[in-house]
């Protein structure tokens, strides 16, 4: 029988401060009725003082823990996927380290945008099965609103900042991570970008994105890379009772959905709460699901996201 990663708990966590469209359009000139049709956002969550990347990934981190019922003292590994690191180094996982208390693991931060926390839980998963560790934690946080041009309404309006969080163990059987697939092309760096960074301007920059281009490549991208992790794990879109995707559009996630010839009804959507919150979109969506009992033990997910390089992803498990 396979050794496989399987979640032991899921976790999440928000900024305090809720900005709803309506007092978005106070700033910005834009509607609640072009964001609602065009995306489905009707809130999001920003970042106030003290509230950082690294601070809500550890919250997460908490949640997850006590939700698995482990001491954060057992974890012997922390992959954590952000584009919007607390510092340039060191990383945001060593930071989160030091707030949980564990005084020796392994920590490291992995950047792939909105397809991060795929990659992280594919590193993680491939880390555990070959015998680096045996609890990990997986974590997407993002505080986007710290590289959003607030005066561009076609991007300020469509991303929030927050966090989730996995613990992964490992267990001989049928439930657990059954594939992974990332992809990456990097021509596509002009259509989702920050204008800015260490080695090249010295600033942190802002988040520029040509949306409908990316728009097109998601559908198309998502739809793939779905169908060819169901493939590799033997199963078809038929099997699939929950898609857990990433939260950018409600209309992406609409339309994947019927690219794959899944219903709608299989779709966690949190878009409308949480906006595009890059790598948490993924862990928070999958936390909500979880708790409020939508997911559960024995049900088989799919997670997905596409993302700034560009870069896509998907894994398929039974929970
Ligand atoms: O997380 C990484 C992946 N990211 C994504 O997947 C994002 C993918 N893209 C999208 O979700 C959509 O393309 C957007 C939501 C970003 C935009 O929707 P769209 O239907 O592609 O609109 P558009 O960019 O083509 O703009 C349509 C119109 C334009 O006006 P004109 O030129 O037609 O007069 C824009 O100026 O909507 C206008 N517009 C707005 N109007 C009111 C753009 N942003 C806004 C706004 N409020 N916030």
């Amino acid at each position: 029988m396979a050794r496989r990663s399987v979640i032991l708990g899921t976790g999440s966590a928000l900024p305090k401060r809720r900005l709803d469209n309506a007092e978005l359009c106070e700033t910005v000139d834009t509607s609640d009725q072009w964001i609602v049709e065009r995306t489905g956002i009707r809130t999001r969550y920003i970042a106030g003082d003290g509230e950082t990347t690294a601070t809500l990934a550890a919250e997460s981190a908490r949640n997850a823990l006590e939700h698995a019922g482990i001491d954060a003292t057992e974890i012997d590994l922390i992959v954590l996927a952000t584009a919007t690191p607390d510092q340039t180094f060191p990383s945001s996982a060593t930071k989160v380290q030091a707030m949980l208390g564990i005084p020796d693991c392994v920590a490291f931060d992995v950047h792939a945008v909105c397809t991060g926390f795929l990659y992280a839980l594919s590193v993680a998963d491939s880390m555990l099965r070959s015998d680096n560790g045996t609890k990990a934690l997986v974590i997407g946080s993002e505080t986007f609103s710290r590289i959003l041009d607030w005066e561009d309404r076609a991007t300020c309006v469509l991303f929030g900042d927050g966090a989730g969080a996995l613990v992964l163990g490992t267990e001989e059987g049928e439930r657990g991570i059954l594939a992974t697939k990332l992809h990456a092309d990097g021509r596509h760096n002009d259509l989702l970008f920050v204008d800015g960074g260490p080695s090249t301007t010295g600033t942190v920059g802002k988040l520029r994105m040509k949306g409908r281009e990316v728009f097109r490549h998601a559908v198309i991208n998502l739809a793939d890379v779905l169908t060819e992790v169901l493939g590799e794990a033997g199963l078809t879109s038929a099997d699939v009772d929950w898609i857990v995707p990433h939260q950018a559009n409600a209309r992406i996630l609409d339309a994947t959905a019927k690219k794959l010839g899944v219903s709608t009804d299989k779709i966690v959507v949190t878009v409308d709460q949480h906006a595009n919150t890059s790598a948490a979109s993924v862990p928070l969506a999958l936390d909500t699901a979880v708790r409020d009992g939508r997911i559960k033990r024995g049900d088989l997910i799919v997670l997905e996201a596409m993302g700034g390089g560009f870069t896509w992803g998907a894994a398929a498990l039974r929970y």
